[in-house]
């Protein structure tokens, strides 16, 4: 009934039959066909024109172009029994012809309005080509730098990533949106749930995880997405805890459709419904069929389980057709709400808004906000005004695509504006800028450019140096087992660092990278993951002073690989580390070790941590308050501090907030972040900020794997990452 209600509520369209109605016409064949999405350009295009024609089909993905999306709109709509207009779906990430910075990078700027409006601009873009749907947000929670994917996801960190992930929906469906307004698209969260623990950071691998975790860290982020009123999810290629989350009816019956009551479609990731095979769930076809459906998916992406399969199931009895019906309830509401009932097909639109200057602005923002400026020796940043000589050296000084990165296919190189293009457009007439690769690309053990560019190097003031990973590095399947800089590019490092000339080191990478030694061998190091269409004019803003870095890091570097996983949120464990870090013992293997939770070779925390970035402003913290000192649970606790630019300088700051929860019937997180707030001082101004900790903030899934508060005392901190030292105490006591 609950269904039946959310399915009327969502109908919109005048004069078109109800969902109900629609439902009550079908045969089983055209209801499997609405529950089969095809992948253009995979098979003769006669075939895919066959199956539409006989309503084998109910979903495009990837459509090629506007006219193709509309030859195939007029079949289904013109050439079936029914009508029943196709959904087309594509991979609109991180823009679409404007291409804005990776979803990592976009995290790196804490700011939920700017990713908002980043949505809003890809669904305006993505619209304007016929594209209903777009497979994104992704939210899983990455927590390992070898996975290819972490380029894709908002970091590891739960309240981010849900704050993003909420950011996101609303801007590319609007808030709340109960139909789709024009330059609008569906959104899809995913990939529902645990990819992103993928053992060993490999790509599809298995996930174990414990159920408090799942609740409290890996679904959080898909919460907030329901929550925001995403009209659909895609499930994870991955095994969770034995059971792959396409087939695992506990999270999608249970969590997602039970629990959450969501109402939107299900859909799985591509192959994955098949793949129940491979993983050794399903002996073949007919049960991986359905498995899948009894466990609650809607739509199947790419391969053809359910339309060969179910037929026969259903007919046996084996399956229930209250399943089937269920899910074509959901796809039809979709399509509802997507107004393609209404308006089957795309316009040609009059102006385009494709690469426009309010994109462009929104670009060169949003890559500005996300550049970590991760050392800053002696103010070498920004650059002296009175410079006279510039090298600018690296593979990555000059390759639009990498600028791009991952899931970039539909953006445009040509309109890529590169960091050596910017400098040599905005400071060429005064400065006499030596640009040199080094290398001939970033994987490149090809020395024979270094003599070049340690003689632009030489006789230069400043050296500006672009290295990291190339667009191909991450993204999906594209895991690393070393996550240092790949090819020649230390050497090339040390090569010039011997120059003496002060370096600034500038890295695109889709993860983070183990550049410890490399930024010891820099005065300045700037992270600007994949940054997009405008990264070069952004980096110059930021190089220049024309802008003061202000993002924050949203996840942890390691020092080495051998630390993975390591994150913010850890626990303390019973023997904490507590003496300073003494490297590995000389002498006799009984030499004292401290018998602490550590390595003998390396320290315990990350080379970076979580929330870290350096400003080119100071920001001042006054005393922290938490108020009431004890207050009952279900009430809220208040957190008030000042904020204040001492620097010189206007510019942003990240203020974060980290609670611990001491004591619990589950031990806590050492810190856990729980709220955030971007605020842009002027030099000598000062602001007082007031942060909320409602019971939903300090909840957890407990003991007895229900969520909520426990009583207790609590720890707030404040500052600038995530060891901030700024502290207060409260306690919660249960209520009278
Ligand atoms: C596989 C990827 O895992 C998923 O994220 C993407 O949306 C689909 N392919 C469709 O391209």
């Amino acid at each position: 009934m609950q269904q039946k209600n959310q399915v009327a509520l969502a109908q919109h369209a005048q004069g078109s039959p109800s969902v109900e109605e629609l439902l009550q016409e079908m045969t089983l064949l055209e209801k499997l066909g609405q529950m089969r999405q095809h992948p253009h350009g995979i098979g003769p295009l006669s075939d895919a024109e066959r199956d539409i024609r006989e309503g084998r089909c109910g979903s495009i993905l990837n459509a090629a172009t506007l006219e193709e999306r509309n030859r195939l709109q007029r079949i289904a709509v013109e050439e079936t029994r029914l009508g029943v207009p196709l959904i087309f779906g594509r991979d609109v990430i991180h823009g679409l012809r404007t291409i804005f910075p990776i979803p990592l990078g976009q995290a790196a700027s804490f700011d939920a309005e700017l990713v908002e409006r980043v949505a809003a601009a890809s669904a305006r873009e993505a619209a304007e080509l016929g594209i209903d749907w777009t497979f994104a947000p992704m939210v899983d929670i990455a927590r390992d730098p070898r996975w290819g994917r972490v380029a894709e996801s908002f970091g590891e960190d739960p309240h981010l990533a849900g704050r993003l992930g909420r950011a996101a929906v609303f801007g590319y469906q609007g808030r709340q949106a109960s139909a789709r307004a024009p330059g609008k698209l569906a959104a899809c969260a995913k990939h529902f749930a645990g990819y992103g623990a993928a053992e060993a950071g490999k790509d599809y691998n298995s996930t174990w995880i414990p159920e408090p975790l799942l609740r409290d860290v890996y679904l959080e982020p898909f919460r907030a997405c329901v929550e925001a009123g995403v009209w659909s999810l895609m499930t994870a290629f991955s095994d969770l805890n034995g059971i792959p989350a396409t087939g695992n009816e506990f999270l999608l019956r249970g969590i997602l459709k039970g629990e959450w009551r969501f109402g939107g479609v299900v859909l799985s990731d591509w192959g994955s419904t098949h793949e129940l095979i491979e993983h050794g769930l399903c002996a073949n076809p007919s049960e991986a069929a359905a498995t899948a459906l009894a466990a609650g998916l809607d739509m199947e992406m790419a391969t053809r389980s359910f339309i060969e399969e179910l037929p026969r199931l259903v007919q046996e009895g084996r399956v229930s057709l209250s399943w089937v019906d269920d899910a074509v309830r959901r796809i039809l509401a979709l399509k509802y709400k997507v107004g393609l009932f209404e308006r089957p097909y795309a316009d040609v639109p009059k102006t385009s808004v494709m690469l426009c200057r309010a994109h462009l602005e929104l670009a060169r923002q949003s890559a500005c906000e996300s550049i970590v400026l991760l050392k800053n020796e002696q103010r070498h940043l920004p650059l002296k005004p009175g410079l006279s000589s510039l090298a600018v050296v690296g593979p990555l000084a000059d390759d639009a695509k990498s600028q791009l990165g991952c899931w970039s296919y539909d953006g445009d190189e040509s309109a890529v504006i590169t960091p050596l293009m910017e400098l040599r457009a905005r400071l060429g007439s005064n400065v006499s800028i030596r640009h040199a690769a080094g290398v001939p690309s970033c994987r490149s053990d090809d020395e024979t450019g270094f003599e070049e560019a340690v003689l632009a190097v030489r006789s230069s003031e400043v050296a500006l140096v672009f290295v990291g990973e190339d667009a191909g590095l991450s993204g999906e399947c594209r895991n690393r087992a070393f996550i240092g800089l790949p090819g020649a590019q230390s050497k090339l490092i040390d090569a010039l660092a011997a120059t003496g000339t002060p370096l600034v080191l500038v890295f695109m990478a889709g993860r983070p990278l183990t550049i410890g030694e490399e930024c010891q061998r820099a005065q300045a190091v700037l992270f600007a993951w994949h940054p997009g269409t405008m990264g070069g004019p952004a980096l110059v803003d930021l190089l220049t002073g024309v802008a003061s870095p202000s993002a924050r890091l949203p996840i942890s570097f390691p020092r080495t690989v051998g630390q993975i996983p390591i994150y913010h949120s850890s626990k303390n464990s019973g023997r904490p580390p507590k003496s300073a870090f003494k490297g590995i013992p000389t002498g006799t293997p009984l030499d004292p070790v401290g018998f602490e939770c550590g390595y003998l070779d390396v320290e315990s925390t990350p080379e970076f941590p979580f929330g870290y970035g350096l400003s080119y402003a100071e920001f001042r913290y006054g005393t922290l308050l938490a108020t009431p000192a004890r207050a009952a649970v279900g009430e809220s606790v208040f957190v008030e501090v000042d904020v204040e630019n001492v620097g010189k300088s206007a510019a942003q700051d990240v203020v974060q907030l980290y609670v611990r929860d001491l004591t619990g019937s589950l031990t806590r997180p050492l810190r856990e972040l729980k709220a955030f707030e971007r605020l842009g001082l002027g030099p000598g101004e000062r602001r007082r900020l007031r942060f909320e900790l409602g019971t939903e903030a300090l909840a957890f899934c407990r003991r007895d794997l229900t969520r909520g508060v426990e009583p207790g005392k609590f720890e707030v901190y404040v500052g600038a990452d995530c060891r901030a030292e700024l502290r207060a105490q409260f306690e919660l006591v249960a209520p009278a």
